[in-house]
């Protein structure tokens, strides 16, 4: 199939042009750059062996994207274009409300003017709020504490009402768990710009002495150890469920959770990231961070049932591709 790949220069859409080119597709990226560098395309040249069509394009704009439509016949999109910095968005609401949401319904839109009845969207398990876990995809969504997570809900109901009136779409809304770690080879991975939210670039960080100690934000919550527990999986099983659910598509909305299915706690990610790379992460306990939820973990069995997809990287694997990219990494 031909995909549009919006988003495809940044962390999880680098990796999931990876897994397409591998697994026979052919590409277009369409970024803005404004998370992420051109020189990702020659890093994805490079693992595939492919050539990548890029346009630096902003998906919220019907004349770029009336130009790209025309330009090229799609068989679907995965749309990945998105800010996603949670306390960013809470300081520029329009921005992120706009950005997010816009690109969604243009999109959309060009889909059906061009007949390109495949779109998969990235939604995220933020869309459960402080739900009971596991999370399951036939929940009540809760309401989300940032207008980030706001932007998934939005989105993911403008797609069903948009898929309602147009029997023929077919759409997957995929909500991600925790994307951690980096292609095997370490030349692509996740390359924050300034001091990282998330906590597997901050441990990578501190281990390679950029930071000098990671803040747990909690040891109080009622979990296994009391720190946070989150599911975390490998960016390349990520990548590969979106491959498959692509391949699955039937029209219709399809929700699917792509998580491992199992929770891990800050400290127990600590340890075993120290037990894998064989460095040690200084640490010290600070005071909740607010709007954290205390335990989020997926319930896979829908995607393990439908797609036939599980993930195959453990936590280790985790640790060790994410050391390995920010090792060999050059700002
Ligand atoms: P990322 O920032 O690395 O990648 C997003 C890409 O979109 C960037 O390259 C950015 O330049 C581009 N972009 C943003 N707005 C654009 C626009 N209007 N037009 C064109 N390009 C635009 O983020 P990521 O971690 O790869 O996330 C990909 C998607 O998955 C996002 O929608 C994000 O909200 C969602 N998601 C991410 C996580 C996570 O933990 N990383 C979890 C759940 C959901
Ligand atoms: C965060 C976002 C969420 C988003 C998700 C994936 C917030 C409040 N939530 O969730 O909306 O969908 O990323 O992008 O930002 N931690 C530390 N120290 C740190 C960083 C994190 O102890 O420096 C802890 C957190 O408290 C949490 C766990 O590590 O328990 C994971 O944190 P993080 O990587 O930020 O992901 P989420 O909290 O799941």
């Amino acid at each position: 199939m031909n995909i549009l790949v919006t988003g495809g220069t940044g962390y999880i859409g680098s990796h999931t042009s990876v897994a397409l080119i591998e697994a026979g597709h052919e590409i277009v990226v369409a970024d803005n750059l404004c998370n992420s560098k051109a020189s990702t395309i020659d890093r994805i040249k490079e693992i595939t062996g492919k050539e990548v069509t890029f346009y630096q394009v902003d998906v919220t704009g019907e004349e770029a994207l009336d130009r790209l439509f025309s330009k090229h016949h799609f068989d679907g999109v995965i749309h990945f274009a998105g800010l996603k910095a949670v306390g960013e968005s809470v300081e520029k609401p329009l921005l992120y409300y706009y950005n997010n949401t816009v690109s969604t319904m243009v999109l959309s839109k060009f889909c059906l003017k061009n007949k390109v009845k495949k779109f998969i969207f990235s939604s995220s398990a933020t869309v459960y709020g402080d739900n009971k876990v596991p999370f399951v995809e036939t929940m009540e969504l809760l309401p989300t504490t940032n207008p980030y997570g706001e932007t998934k809900a939005i989105s993911e109901r403008i797609l069903k009402d948009v898929a309602n009136v147009n029997p023929d779409f077919e759409v997957s809304i995929l909500r991600y768990f925790n994307p951690v770690g980096a292609h095997e080879s370490g030349l692509i991975g996740e390359a924050p710009t300034g001091i990282p939210n998330n906590i597997m670039p901050y441990i990578t960080q501190v281990a390679k002495g950029k930071l000098e100690k990671l803040k747990i934000f909690g040891n109080d919550y009622p979990t296994v150890d009391g720190t946070g527990v989150r599911d975390y999986i490998h960016v390349m099983d990520l990548a590969e469920g979106h491959v498959v659910a692509l391949e699955h598509l039937t029209p219709g909305v399809h929700i699917y959770n792509l998580g491992t299915g199992h929770g891990a706690s800050v400290l127990q990610l600590v340890h075993t990231f120290e037990e894998a790379n064989g460095v040690k992460i200084p640490y010290e306990i600070v005071g909740r961070r607010p709007g954290d939820i205390a335990e989020s973990y997926a319930d896979v069995s829908k995607a393990e049932r439908e797609l036939g997809w599980t993930t195959k990287r453990d936590i280790y694997q985790m640790c060790r591709d994410a050391w390995n990219f920010e090792r060999n990494f050059k700002e």
